[in-house]
């Protein structure tokens, strides 16, 4: 099978792209980013790594017209990059994914968009099933343009699928782990990380009693291959991640646990100090992830300890290279 994966030099795309090349597929990434996460896989030749953005519509249809699925992970992620550049934010993740969607319906290949928790918002009712409501902050305020993008992306999913796309939608909830982001920028795991590594105490934003699902990134990948080979999958939005909630502080005094630290310390800082005034914090985001256990017949394997003390060393030994 041919596999593109826009996006897929990315953390989510380089696990995914091992995953099709493990199964014995050829891959095909189209991605702007650097090669680093990737580079292991260069000299594959069931590997092609195109430097090129989903902007550009003839590189985009000669992909899509050679391959047998598409998965759209192409996207600007990261609370940092949506509240620092909401007009790229909107721009790739709303026009760039009609431009994906244009061709896979061009030739009807089946295709899967990678959306996310925040899709839901600030919604009080945990956990989410797939058909809960999104509740949202006004749209003055930045923080809320990537879930509002990503939502465009969802209904743009589903207008094509009502037009005879097959098309699966997959809600990622707090994925980490080997090759996440850069150390101290990106999401919670990186910052700590960063944080541990100089010796520098962990910011814990506000009072740290907000919770996420952490889920380790081979649980992840797996329910995203079933998404996109199951045929039952057609037509669905799918919760992807772990139902167990943690504290940003457990989550936090954890990472201070499995690194041994004897210098840093957690140190609680405002809000408003980390990101500005145009950001608002969800106390808890907990998924429903029935349909991804009945549906995709995956269920989260790999507990936090496991998977933190894992993406730690990748982590440690990586600094310790460079
Ligand atoms: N990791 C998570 O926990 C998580 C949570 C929710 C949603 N997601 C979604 O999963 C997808 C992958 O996320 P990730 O964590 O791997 O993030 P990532 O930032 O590592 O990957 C996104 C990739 O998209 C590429 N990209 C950006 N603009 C592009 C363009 N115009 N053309 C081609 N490529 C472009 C970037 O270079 C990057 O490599 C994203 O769509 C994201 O919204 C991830």
């Amino acid at each position: 099978m041919r596999v593109l994966i826009t996006g897929g030099a990315g953390f989510l795309g380089s696990h995914l792209s091992e995953g099709f090349i493990n199964r014995g597929d050829e891959v095909f990434v189209l991605d702007t980013g650097s090669i680093a996460k990737v580079r292991h896989l260069l000299d594959n030749p069931r590997f092609h790594y195109v430097h090129d953005s989903v902007f550009d519509l003839e590189i985009l249809d000669g992909l899509i017209a050679k391959v047998d699925l598409i998965y759209h992970l192409a996207a600007v992620v990261g609370v940092e990059h949506y509240v620092a550049d909401p007009y790229e934010t909107l721009n790739v993740n709303v026009n760039g994914t009609q431009n994906v969607l244009k061709a896979a319906y061009k030739y009807s290949k089946r295709l899967v968009f990678s959306s996310t928790s925040e899709v839901y918002g600030r919604n009080p009712k945990v956990p989410w099933r797939e058909d809960d409501d999104r509740v949202l902050g006004a749209t003055t305020v930045d923080r809320w343009c990537y879930s509002t993008s990503k939502a465009v992306g969802e209904h743009f999913c589903f207008a094509y699928h009502k037009l005879g796309l097959p098309v699966t939608v997959v809600r990622y909830f707090n994925v980490y782990g080997p090759r996440l982001d850069k150390l101290d920028v990106g999401r919670l795991f990186t910052i700590f990380m960063g944080q541990l590594l100089r010796g520098a105490d962990l910011t814990v934003v506000g009072d740290g009693k907000q919770t996420r699902c952490f889920t380790y990134v081979s649980d992840a990948i797996e329910a995203t291959m079933a998404a996109g080979l199951k045929p039952e999958a057609d037509g669905h939005a799918i919760n992807i991640g772990s139902d167990v909630e943690t504290t940003v502080l457990e989550f936090g005094k954890l990472m201070l646990e499995l690194f041994g630290s004897t210098r840093s310390k957690i140190k609680f800082v405002s809000q408003e100090e980390v990101y500005g005034n145009s950001y608002e914090d969800i106390p808890r985001r907990v998924p429903d992830n029935t349909r991804m256990r009945t549906l995709l017949g995956c269920t989260p394997k790999v507990p936090l300890r496991e998977g933190l003390a894992r993406t730690i060393e990748w982590f440690r030994s990586e600094n310790g290279r460079a």
